[in-house]
């Protein structure tokens, strides 16, 4: 139970014979995170990890009491096991029983399984969970997705859709939904998750926090040319769409809601944004020159995928957002636009944050040209402040102390409100996600205009309200919102720029100042306060910052 150490700790005193292996790091979905439910899950001669749902796992149950079997956990993995164990003592070999116990399986999934006495044969399958075969030397590897196989080799064969794979330590066999045998690819993939360290910094998170200067500037390089915006073939032609619907689920939707102010601003496109798990069931018509948009880091997020896959043969065209090129999503999409983060390990998301930003103002000043919004002269003054906008992020970053000693008052709040007007809406979601998903502090966003509306019946000095406010045209609004809270006692913690601070900032109770920048740069830039805020409060209240409880970095279950 707990963190993966605890299992190799236990393996030094332990240790397991073999030459083969299969294990599975339990998000828990059936049954609480013991080590009775933990898996592998075995039954007679079959061990079997699985990543997903097994959805008719009840009406196995039953079939399998019916037959005598009782289970030891409360998993439905363990059904799997005892299902083609089943099949094994039918008479099926291995291999068979593998393939008889997947063709009863219903859900989204991927499986590894292990036979007593076959020292030289791994099954693997795919169906809706993503998996990857990893090549070595005289070795093979099964890997929910490359970065966990990035160790050891980098040569990747991505399984497909209702793939059935037959590994043996120097051979690959897959076959398809229809049990004919196939090729897949072999890709070599290049990776630096080989060399992922926390590089001095005392957390991944924070390390990712502050690489965002670099890792933006390989974004802008990636997609600014001498000449301007450059978006890999086929590109987009926006002039042709009368609609834009975005879909993605946490930190990449509120990424997608920031970009709706920015397409509906400056291209004129009207856009539609939702979270996955919505959209794909709601069944959202899609209208003529509409285009779908997908975002997401890991580009494995069941829902979103399933989402994607809705809008196959509706929208006239799927685009991606991703952080891995490789990915389901990216595959699945008619062009994956990559955000250049490099690998993110903290599971709050940040560094893929702010580069999910800079892809998507590019993708909407792309739009805004496309579309005759946005004069030579007006999109290269943009362009220029974009350039410079690495930079900004680093002088930014230097707030970092000012912002820890805010956050060490905020460790002692057990709600915080974050507003924000127009385009700092969206990024008071994203401050109040990302402190509550790592410090556990109840946090909750408003529009500021809102405030009156409900929430400020909240308001009293054990409730601090954040209020990300730079000195843009909405900014007088905003500061009678905030005088509104502290008429009733509130206290503001004001994130602003310079004129912002000499204007408001003398009755705020703390002032958080960040460099000049501007107003349609700011979402990318007031990300960073947002981030450390939570960081340092996550800190203050020892909570575990990269892999807070209950939250996984990929979600490949719905
Ligand atoms: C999980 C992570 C979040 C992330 C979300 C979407 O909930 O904890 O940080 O924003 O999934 O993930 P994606 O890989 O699709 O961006």
């Amino acid at each position: 139970m707990g963190k993966l150490v605890n299992l190799s700790d236990l393996l030094v005193h332990e240790p397991l014979a073999g030459k083969s292996g299969i294990g599975h790091t339990r998000w828990a979905t059936h049954g609480a995170p013991n080590e009775i439910n933990a898996h592998p899950h075995r039954a007679g001669p079959v061990a079997v990890v699985h990543n997903g749902i097994v959805e008719n796992y009840k009406d196995l149950r039953a079939r399998l009491a019916a037959a005598g079997q009782t289970p030891e956990s409360d998993t439905d993995t363990e059904t799997v096991a005892m299902l083609t164990q089943l099949h094994l003592n039918a008479g099926k070999s291995p291999v068979e029983a593998a393939r008889a116990t997947i063709d009863e399986l219903e859900g989204a999934f991927a499986l590894a399984f292990l036979f007593d006495g076959e020292e030289d044969l791994m099954v693997a399958a795919r169906k809706g969970s993503p998996l990857a075969i990893g090549h070595g030397e005289g070795e093979m590897y099964v890997g929910s997705d490359a970065i966990a196989l990035a160790p050891m080799t980098n040569r990747i064969t991505y399984l497909e859709e209702g793939d059935f794979a037959v590994l043996t330590r120097t051979s690959l066999e897959v076959r398809d939904l229809t049990g004919a045998r196939v090729t897949r690819e072999m890709r070599k993939i290049s990776m630096d998750a080989a060399r992922v360290d926390k590089g001095g910094h005392r957390h991944f998170m924070a390390k990712e926090i502050a690489e965002q200067p670099s890792v933006l500037s390989d974004t802008l390089n990636a997609y600014l040319t001498d000449s301007g915006i450059a978006l890999p073939d086929p590109g987009i032609d926006f002039a042709a769409l009368d609609r834009l619907t975005i879909t993605a689920c946490g930190t990449a939707y509120l990424a997608g809601f920031t970009a709706k102010y920015w397409f509906e601003q400056i291209a004129r496109l009207p856009v539609e944004v939702d979270v996955a798990s919505e959209f794909r069931y709601r069944e959202p018509p899609i209208t003529p020159n509409t285009a779908a948009l997908f975002i997401s880091q890991s580009g494995e997020t069941a829902d979103t995928l399933a989402a994607l896959r809705y809008c196959k043969g509706k929208a006239s065209a799927l685009y991606s957002v991703v952080n891995v090129p490789e990915s389901s999503i990216a595959r699945e999409s008619d062009l994956a636009l990559p955000i250049h983060a490099g690998v993110e390990i903290g599971v709050a998301s940040t560094k893929a944050f702010t580069c999910q930003l800079t892809v998507l103002l590019l993708l909407a000043l792309k739009a805004a040209e496309d579309r005759g919004h946005l004069p030579p002269a007006a999109r290269d003054e943009i362009l220029t402040h974009l350039r410079a906008l690495p930079g900004v992020f680093n002088t930014a970053l230097g707030r970092d102390e000012v912002i820890e000693n805010v956050a060490q008052e905020l460790a002692e709040a057990r709600d915080i409100l974050f507003l924000g007007r127009g385009l700092m809406y969206p990024l008071a979601h994203e401050g109040a996600l990302k402190l509550k998903e790592i410090s556990y502090i109840h946090a909750e966003a408003y529009a500021s205009g809102e405030l009156k509306h409900g929430p400020i019946a909240l308001i009293d000095q054990h409730v601090p309200v954040v209020v990300l406010a730079p000195r843009d045209r909405l900014f007088d609004k905003t500061v009678s919102n905030m005088q509104e809270v502290m008429a009733r006692g509130g206290r503001v913690v004001l994130i602003t720029d310079a004129a912002g601070a000499e204007s408001a900032g003398a009755e705020a109770w703390r002032v958080i100042q960040m460099p000049e920048v501007s107003d349609l740069l700011a979402p990318i830039l007031y990300a960073l306060p947002a981030q450390l805020l939570a960081y340092h409060t996550a800190v203050a209240k020892g909570t575990d910052v990269d892999q807070p409880r209950n939250l996984a970095k990929s979600v490949t279950v719905e």
